[in-house]
């Protein structure tokens, strides 16, 4: 899987629905960043958040497996190489559906963060959206209910404080051209997805939740 990441760095670094939305806005605004926080961005794929955190003062370890992704730590979530309590905050932002054990990542994050973790990930929307899913991307797990994100929460020792849901509208051609879709496949994908399409565009619901210790 990190090879297939790393060839994909720069579709991600580019990507205007990684790169910038209210969703992201929000992440950043949770996460209170500023001069002398320490923050984590795990699964930092083309460096959204990192950036963000940064520009708003805070320092920023960020972590990956897929080194071609350049962040400053390769490694896997359920995995994370730091001690307890190392960051102010840990953020993780529309990856944790492709972790092979998204519970042990969200214990890993709070684990290594002393004060807050937030979330976002795209939310369940139905076998359907889920086949398309996988058939876009192989590497894609599952999505998960609201319910399922709150229980990760608290299974890992987190007070869920805060939530909040999103509609992201993708543009679903350069979503298919990002991984490189065959053309069978994407027709197939159009298909499942049908219900949720419009103008081209696929409305993708996310989550994002603050937690504290
Ligand atoms: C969609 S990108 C992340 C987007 C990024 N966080 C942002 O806000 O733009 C998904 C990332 O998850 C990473 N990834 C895949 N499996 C992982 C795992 N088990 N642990 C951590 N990161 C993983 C991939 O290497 C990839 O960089």
């Amino acid at each position: 899987m990190t090879d297939v990441w790393s060839e994909r760095a720069e579709a991600f670094g580019t990507s205007a629905t990684h790169r910038e939305g209210p969703d992201l806005d929000l992440l950043v605004e949770w996460c209170e960043p500023g001069e002398g926080v320490q923050a984590l961005d795990v699964a930092t794929g083309g460096g959204h958040v990192a950036r963000r955190l940064r520009e708003a003062g805070a320092e920023v370890v960020s972590v990956d497996p897929a080194p071609g992704m350049q962040p400053t730590v390769v490694a896997p979530a359920e995995q994370l190489p730091f001690a307890d309590g190392t960051f102010d905050v840990v953020a993780c932002r529309i990856a944790p559906h492709h972790f092979t054990d998204v519970r042990a990542a969200v214990r890993e994050m709070a684990r290594v963060s002393r004060g807050r973790v937030v979330v976002e990930d795209n939310v369940f929307m139905g076998d359907d959206v889920e086949q398309a899913e996988k058939l876009r991307d192989a590497t894609h797990v599952r999505c998960y209910s609201e319910d399922e994100w709150r229980g990760f929460f608290v299974d890992a020792g987190l007070h869920v404080v805060d939530e909040r849901t999103f509609e992201r509208r993708v543009e679903v051609e350069p979503w298919l051209a990002r991984v490189e879709t065959p053309e069978d496949d994407a027709a197939r994908i159009r298909e499942l997805l049908a219900e949720h399409l419009e103008d081209g565009r696929v409305t993708l619901r996310s989550i994002v939740l603050k937690g504290t210790k």
